[in-house]
């Protein structure tokens, strides 16, 4: 990649084609003290309102930097380093990470300890890393105390608050409005699929657990619809093609919202599962085509029912566990209520929380 000049024209060459840069794209860039805010990297002007009929009259390349006379007076010396950045279009930070795929066979998955400053620290980074590649991180040794999971959540981004409250507590209760107040087991799923948008991040924290069962599990509904595009694309289609209703009714809320239970993104990849089956309503198709629904959604259920797939741990006191309710899946075994106590909190935040954080640890550590 590669900036050049011609005759007053700014050229980005990416090696196999050369297109001029727009002069406005340039003039929109200029960050002298009087134009961009050097704290927030803001603007002081607002080039919404300019006059667009910007040309070049002068342009040089000097030692990384391009300097630049535009027609209404203005010059400005910009990095082509940046330029070029901007310029690929590219997450370079967030996107960049490849995603992991998991099964049954995980092992050897790094837990990270919580300790004083931890989210100032270079550990931090390391477990949000972890996080994008595995969809999941569990981080021991988390304070207990006053419910310290929402000072968790709120100090990597902001709590994002549901019908449920700013945080819930998990413990079987009676006349539950939703089974994961029961000690019924939960098969997996995904949270609130019934929002609009769906809670990014879910936390749950281990508050107290002195039963024999209530494991966790998890399953990576990246790697199962991946598995399922390969041996069945026909099912793959049809279940990233069909938007199913999925409800939710409380005393005071009704919640609805519509989503394909595997949903791809503007590429057709992977973006978001939601798989909550006590919860969705097909709407009235062709009978060929429900037929086929059917059958995709059954053989997907298996794929994240089956135990090849999903991985089983006991959650101990003081462990928090951070998962991505986009792309795993989670649930657990049933417990004895009779053999002591199992207290759970939990809450969640918003993807924007955690790649902020991220960016910013990277920029901290110059990584
Ligand atoms: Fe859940």
């Amino acid at each position: 990649m590669k900036i050049e000049l011609s005759k007053n024209k700014v050229l980005f060459n990416n090696g196999s084609t050369i297109q001029e840069i727009h002069p406005f794209w340039l003039r929109e860039r200029v960050d002298g003290e009087e134009f961009l805010d050097k704290g927030t990297q803001q603007r002081l002007f607002d080039p919404s309102s300019m006059n667009t009929e910007i040309f070049i009259k002068k342009a040089n390349i000097r030692e990384g930097f391009l300097e630049i006379d535009f027609n209404d007076g203005v010059n400005s010396k910009l990095e082509i380093g940046k330029i070029a950045q901007e310029f690929s279009k590219k997450d370079t930070v967030i996107k960049s990470i490849k995603k992991i795929k998991w099964d049954s066979t995980l092992s050897n998955i790094k837990n990270y300890k919580y300790s004083e400053n931890f989210f100032e620290s270079r550990e931090m980074y390391d477990l949000l890393f972890s996080f994008y590649e595995y969809g999941f991180v569990i981080i021991k040794n988390v304070p207990t105390k006053d419910n310290f999971i929402v000072n968790f959540a709120n100090s990597i981004g902001s709590v994002r608050r549901t019908n449920f409250g700013e945080h819930f507590n998990v413990r079987s209760k009676s006349n539950p409005n939703d089974l994961a107040y029961t000690t019924l087991s939960l098969s997996p799923h995904t949270d609130n699929p019934y929002r609009n948008p769906v809670p990014c991040i879910q936390l749950l924290h281990c508050i107290e657990n002195e039963v024999k069962g209530g494991f966790s599990t998890l399953v990576d509904g990246y790697s199962v619809t991946e598995k399922l595009k390969n041996e069945n694309s026909e099912y793959y289609k049809i279940l990233s093609e069909v938007k199913v209703k999925f409800k939710f009714i409380d005393k005071s809320v009704i919640l609805e919202d519509w989503s394909e239970l595997i949903h791809l993104d503007e590429n057709n990849e992977f973006k978001q599962v939601r798989f909550s089956p006590r919860l969705d309503y097909v709407p009235m198709l062709e009978k060929d085509k429900l037929d086929l629904f059917y059958k995709a959604r059954k053989k997907l259920s298996e794929l994240y029912n089956s135990k090849r797939n999903r991985i089983e741990f006991r959650l101990e006191p003081k462990d928090l566990m951070m998962m991505d309710n986009y792309r795993i899946l989670h649930g657990r075994t049933k417990f004895d209520p009779n053999e002591g106590k199992r207290f759970l909190q939990g809450c969640y935040i918003d993807f924007d929380s955690t790649e902020g954080k991220f960016r910013h640890l990277k920029r901290k550590f110059k990584l």
